[in-house]
């Protein structure tokens, strides 16, 4: 298991996680299509891409698409097909959708092209017409329906993709009908095809603010947490013996301690500080050195995401919201009352009318526990991660 830290981890490098692996091979047994959720970080990618490596070697089919990087319709669809072409699946229908794609892609010609973008409409099995976006790819889909092999698609990053869309002319109404055609698409092939959403961006949270949950309400969620103490502890003996620095219980309950929040990229990146200080003991003093180092302004980009993913998740005003409630709480190691966070925020906003703010507040409080930067305990909320609270602090603060 090699020290890596930002990438998906594949192969050896992966630290099982039996349980979770179990929970998705039953959904997907049972017919369910899945919606992924878990705070960033977590490690969604590389258990997917563990799963589809399974699904494969027991002679299913697996196709892993991330589609971050895809604005539109067409380049969603391009993504699905060049996905499935890997995989080897109907290599001849896949080609001529390949061609006509990128003649579209060249004119935009060939394809119906709507007021609200590429159509994405479905056809029905009658209609031979793959004149729509939508209609070439499901005579695809209906072919590996009437096929024998199952076939996994992952999709991974999902909401980046809707909320690019959502940015286009008419987005509000083309992403709200990709979610429509992808619902139809999975209820006409339910027999032979199996989807699971994932991203770093809550699918869940994006549908509720948009009123779109219902196009999401048949995939069956399953939650994606941090490691456990007993985990974290496995973890950092895989890590240790395979990097020439063995850490006794001691050590490792140290460290895990200090994290406060066993992410698996957190302890990740706080061995490899660790280790690059070439400490020959590690101690509470060498576990302290490695959060000091991690903390240097040159080392602190690596956290930057979890700030620049208020900015694309959100409006301008709940980003604010979001930060000035994050501010607050990173100077408050022990927590906060809503009230006091309330308070905090009408500081700042003297102006505003109190029940909104306090509106707005309930709404970003239960979305910043889901994606992982905020715990309730006792009615006080607080920074979940020690690490990234002093990383806020160390951005808003001084
Ligand atoms: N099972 C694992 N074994 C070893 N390291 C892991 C594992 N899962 C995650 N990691 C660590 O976490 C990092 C991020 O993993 P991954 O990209 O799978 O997470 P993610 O939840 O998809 O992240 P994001 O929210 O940014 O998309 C990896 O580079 C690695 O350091
Ligand atoms: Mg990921």
């Amino acid at each position: 298991m090699r020290n890596i830290t930002g990438s998906p981890v594949e192969n050896d490098d992966f630290f099982e996680r039996p349980q979770d692996l179990a929970r998705l091979q039953r959904e997907l047994a049972n017919k369910a299509n899945v919606l992924l959720t878990a705070p960033r970080r977590v490690g969604k990618t590389s258990l997917v891409l563990r799963l589809c490596e399974r699904e494969r070697s027991a002679g299913r089919t697996a196709v892993f698409m991330n589609v971050e990087g895809c604005h539109d319709e067409l380049a969603f669809a391009e993504k699905l097909v060049d996905g499935l072409n890997e995989s080897g699946l109907h290599p001849e229908a896949l080609s001529r959708i390949s061609l006509a794609f990128r003649k579209a892609r060249k004119a935009l010609s060939g394809m119906k092209v709507g007021a609200a973008g590429v159509d994405m409409d479905m056809g029905t099995p009658e209609d031979p017409d793959h004149s729509t976006l939508g209609r070439a790819l499901e005579s695809i889909f209906r072919k590996i329906e009437s096929a024998e092999t199952p076939v996994l698609l992952a999709i991974d990053e999902m909401p980046e993709l809707l909320l690019a869309l959502g940015r286009q002319a008419q987005g509000t109404e083309r992403v709200s009908r990709l979610l429509h055609w992808l619902r139809a698409l999975r209820q006409t092939c339910r027999t032979k095809l199996r989807w699971i959403f994932l991203g770093s961006i809550g699918l869940d949270s994006f549908v509720d603010d948009r009123s779109l949950r219902k196009t999401i309400n048949d995939l069956i969620g399953l939650h994606l947490e941090a490691l456990s103490d007993k985990e974290a502890s496995q973890f950092l003996t895989r890590l240790g013996e395979s990097n020439g620095l063995s850490l006794a219980s001691k050590q490792r309950s140290l460290i895990i301690k200090r994290v406060g929040w066993p992410l698996p990229h957190h302890l990740q990146i706080v061995f490899h500080a660790i280790v690059d200080s070439g400490a020959r003991h590690v101690d509470a003093a060498a576990v302290e050195a490695a959060f000091a180092h991690l903390l240097q302004p040159e080392n602190l980009s690596q956290f930057d995401t979890w700030r620049q993913r208020l900015d694309e998740q959100f409006g301008q005003s709940d980003a604010n919201a979001a930060k000035d409630t994050l501010r607050h709480l990173c100077q408050h190691p022990d927590g906060r009352t809503r009230d006091q966070i309330l308070n905090a925020l009408m500081s700042t906003r003297q102006s505003a009318d109190p029940a909104a703010v306090e509106d707005q507040l309930s709404r970003l409080l239960l979305m910043l526990q889901r994606d992982g930067y905020l715990l309730e305990n006792d009615s006080r909320y607080a920074f979940r991660s020690f690490l990234l609270r002093e990383y806020w602090h160390r951005r808003e603060i001084r």
